[in-house]
């Protein structure tokens, strides 16, 4: 049934035309900081902590992934203070996460990290090995971290994996279907994005989720992430509620 309009204000949409899983692109934190005579690493600062907030209200309403693109592999190339300063805000949140384990457990918040491990630092692995260990009884909310994250890489990492079980004669290549790729990315298990929210005036996937986001939604705006508010969020559900899928169909 088509969901019906209302006025523009905060509220969104009911569960029923809730999106399962949103992907969100984390943009504009280096403009924002310029904007201000500020170095970049407040940017992401600022950019960090309303990921926090966006994270918490998804798990109120009832999101049940959401995954953000924090660093992409192309990001190495970016200055070292600045990459040490998202590694430094990634290890932060990591430590708290941990430490509020049990609390979020309870909650159903479950953080899951995606992306490559070489390159990371080793003490991040370990925070991310012992995140992945604990387990919330009931989840309703997913978190992923995409952080050293590429699309491509990723689908590449799934051949290679289906190619090394053909050659062992586990598998004959006719036998592979596209399940067999979505089972072997680091979303396995979880439903595609429905949608993708891009802010920032920026129109590209950038690499992100890009086997996934086949069938997802896209918004664009022209805020920039460290301004992003509860209220746009809620417009971007609004939005996407609005909108009919049909998957090819007619
Ligand atoms: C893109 O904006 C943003 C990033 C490359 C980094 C995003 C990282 C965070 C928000 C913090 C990560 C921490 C956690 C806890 C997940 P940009 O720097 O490209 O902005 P610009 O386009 O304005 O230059």
């Amino acid at each position: 049934m088509e969901y019906m309009p209302k006025d523009k204000t905060a509220v969104p949409p009911p569960t029923e035309y809730l999106p399962q899983h949103i992907g969100i692109i984390m943009d504009g934190n280096g403009r924002w900081a310029k904007a201000r005579g500020l170095a970049r690493e407040y940017g992401h600062r600022r950019g960090s902590e309303v990921f926090m907030d966006i994270a918490r209200y998804c798990k109120k309403i009832g999101i049940r992934y959401l995954t953000v693109y924090a660093f992409s592999t192309e990001n190495w190339r970016r200055p070292p203070e600045e990459v040490s300063g998202i590694m430094d805000l990634f290890r932060e949140y990591l430590r708290e996460a941990e430490e509020r384990e049990q609390e979020n457990a309870q909650k159903g918040l479950r953080i899951r990290y995606i992306g490559e491990r070489e390159g990371l630092a080793d003490d991040i692995l370990e925070l991310v090995d012992e995140l992945e260990r604990g387990s919330a009884d009931k989840v309703r909310t997913t978190v992923n971290i995409a952080i050293n994250y590429g699309g491509r890489n990723e689908i590449l990492s799934a051949c290679k994996r289906l190619a090394e079980q053909c050659a062992r004669g586990e598998r004959t290549p006719e036998s592979l279907t596209e399940q067999d790729i979505s089972d072997n990315l680091y979303t396995a298990g979880q439903p595609d994005p429905d949608l993708i929210i891009r802010p920032s005036g920026e129109f590209r996937l950038s690499n992100f989720l890009i086997w996934q986001a086949a069938y997802s939604e896209f918004i664009y705006s022209d805020i920039l992430w460290p301004d992003y508010t509860e209220q746009d969020f809620d417009a971007a559900l609004e939005e996407y509620a609005h909108r009919s899928r049909r998957f090819g169909g007619v």
